[in-house]
């Protein structure tokens, strides 16, 4: 047993270290700083409850991205320095988002401890590397992401810290390698578990899903499956799951080994970074005229982003959810006895609110970011949500969950398969999407990105477009000069929550242009780009009518993007003609 001691060292602050809506996101060449990590770490520390720190068990993982390594290794000598009692590390540093979530939830250590809460080392889908993006979350003891009033603390102890404490004569920890390692410090013992959480994770899905009918499916000669992981720590997963436990072949994992710099890719799942799957999927520009798979589905760097693909045809994250919704108890054994609720954020389309109504289930629009639905999950207010984003989860953990989406899709092919693998046509994603859409109508959707922006004049773009809602005619006088067809503005507004928990309210949280025809245009700044600013755009319009909605979606949203984009002034204030990504 190793003995170690504590030193305290002295630092001063450094600006900008405010988490953003998931943690602190910054190049890997900030966080190299001498003491830039360390603060942060340490300023987490003094944010937490006492017994959340002393005598505690904390989780240090993350998607493997470059410097996550480094960075275990450091939090775990300043955890040891904390007086925190032991830490539970990833092989590897591997531990996706969703994992943690679930780990912290659901493992009990073999001495009987349970963690409080997470670091996580992740920048989710920003692309990883020397030159690239770190970033590093901390999550409370009920799996998700610190609210705001422990996030605010963090940030305001980053601006006054003047030391640290470290364990610098601990001895690096072998975390290629499972196993437990015990070490004794001035306060006591200090142990590192090095685990692989695809057992707990692969456990805790089996509680969910039903694996045999889903096995039967992946193994049937008449359905054909992929699964891309960018090279982010979905790979972890998923041949464990898809191929040892479900059947799948080894060839239908496209990218699925791990890598610190997800293979210089941009690892995030949506029509323009997922290339590869993309083209194998028939949705690219090549002429392959091999047939392609039936079923697709990619994820983030971190495994909490979904996107969900059939042959030649992309599902939006919008739909997916509501899709789920509508048949998750009939084809998901966890949601057998209902849904206690439904919610997505603002952005995303309203697709999931007429199931809601036509299901008579409670429903909830909140802005950005998984916490919100955290908190109504708490309550027992909410079983399924989703945001356009690329992200679908539940409540049987507080984070968005990329392989949970994808057996939730696959539950449910099968259930609609169930009487009919060996009959002749199976049912196809696209099959259900449209079926959907003729019960349910359709939202046309689609979002216009334009990354890296001046952040001065992102601001004033959107400043224009709020101060332009204090008159309405004005701002349809313009509409009917960019067009004639679209219908009327009949509300503007600043979207505003007010949690229906814990009474918070969140000002501020994107802008909103209502139409007569229930079209909406919603613009919004993201909160997770980590140069520059990124302007997103949300184009919707809903079509009722069962004849009219098989239209190509970027010819039907076309008149709705022009106004989208000449009423902002998109051209003028920023100079780009065109967005870096459509989805
Ligand atoms: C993260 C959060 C999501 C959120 C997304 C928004 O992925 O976990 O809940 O939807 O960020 O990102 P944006 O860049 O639009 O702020
Ligand atoms: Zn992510």
């Amino acid at each position: 047993m190793g003995l170690f001691t504590v030193t305290k060292k002295a630092t001063t602050p450094f600006e900008g270290q405010k988490p953003g809506t998931s943690g602190l996101r910054k190049k890997v060449t900030v966080f190299q700083q001498p003491h830039y990590l360390q603060n942060f770490v340490q300023s987490t520390f003094n944010a937490l409850p006492a017994d959340q720190v002393k005598g505690a068990t904390i989780v240090v993982s993350g998607d493997g991205r470059y410097f996550s390594k480094d960075a275990v290794q450091i939090i775990t000598k300043m955890a040891a320095a904390n007086e925190v009692r032991r830490v539970w590390v990833g092989l590897n540093s591997l531990m996706s988002t969703p994992a943690v979530s679930a780990v912290i939830r659901e493992r009990i250590g073999a001495d009987g401890s349970k963690a409080t809460g997470a670091f996580i080392l992740t920048a989710s889908h920003n692309p990883g590397g020397p030159t690239e993006d770190f970033g590093i979350k901390y999550n409370m003891g009920n799996g998700g992401p610190a609210p705001e009033s422990v996030t605010d603390k963090i940030f305001s102890n980053t601006t006054t810290i003047s030391e640290y404490l470290i364990s610098e004569d601990l001895p690096d920890v072998d975390i290629s390698v499972v196993g437990v390692t015990s070490f004794s410090g001035p306060e006591g013992p200090f142990d590192v578990d090095v685990f692989d959480s695809s057992v707990d994770y692969i456990k805790l899905m089996k509680t969910i899903f039903d694996f045999e009918a889903i096995k039967k499916l992946l193994t049937s000669p008449k359905f054909t499956f992929c699964y891309d992981a960018l090279h982010g720590v979905a790979g972890a997963y998923a041949k464990h799951i898809f191929v040892e436990e479900l059947g799948a072949d080894e060839g239908s994992l496209l990218n699925c080994v791990p890598k610190e710099d997800f293979g210089g890719g941009h690892p995030d799942p949506n029509l323009t970074y997922a290339k590869e799957l993309v083209e194998r999927m028939g949705l690219g520009k090549s002429s392959s005229n091999v047939e392609p798979p039936e079923f697709g589905a990619a994820a983030d760097g971190d495994a909490d982003r979904n996107m969900i693909l059939g042959k030649r045809f992309f599902v939006t994250p919008s739909d997916s959810v509501a899709i789920i919704a509508a048949n998750a108890v009939q084809s998901i054994p966890y949601f057998a006895s209902g849904l206690k609720g439904v919610a997505r954020s603002m952005p995303t389309s309203a697709a999931l609110d007429v199931v809601a109504k036509n299901l008579n289930l409670k429903f909830f629009e909140v802005p950005t970011g998984w916490k919100f639905f955290g908190n109504l999950m708490d309550a027992g207010m909410c079983s399924i949500c989703g945001e356009e984003s690329f992200g679908t989860g539940s409540d049987h953990i507080r984070e968005k969950d990329g392989i949970w989406a994808v057996l939730a899709w696959l539950s449910i092919i099968a259930f609609k398969n169930k009487d009919n693998l060996g009959g002749d046509k199976l049912v196809t994603v696209e099959d259900i999407v449209r079926q959907h859409w003729a019960t349910y109508g359709r939202h046309y959707y689609t979002r216009y990105d334009y990354e890296n922006v001046d952040a001065g004049a992102a601001k004033e773009l959107m400043a224009n477009l709020v101060s332009m809602q204090s008159s309405l005619s004005d701002v349809n006088k313009l509409i009917k000069e960019i067009r004639s067809d679209v219908s009327e503005v009949v509300a503007a507004d600043e979207f505003e929550y007010k949690d229906p928990v814990d009474g918070s309210v969140s000002k501020h949280q994107g802008i909103r242009y209502l139409f007569g025809d229930g079209s909406r245009l919603v613009f919004r700044l993201s909160g997770t780009g980590s140069v520059g600013a990124t302007i997103r755009v949300y184009i919707e319009q809903y079509e009722k009518d069962s004849s009219k909605t098989g239209r190509d979606s970027q010819d039907a949203l076309a008149p709705l993007v022009d106004v989208a984009l000449k009423l902002s002034k998109m051209q003028e204030y920023t100079g780009r003609s065109a967005p870096t990504v459509i989805t």
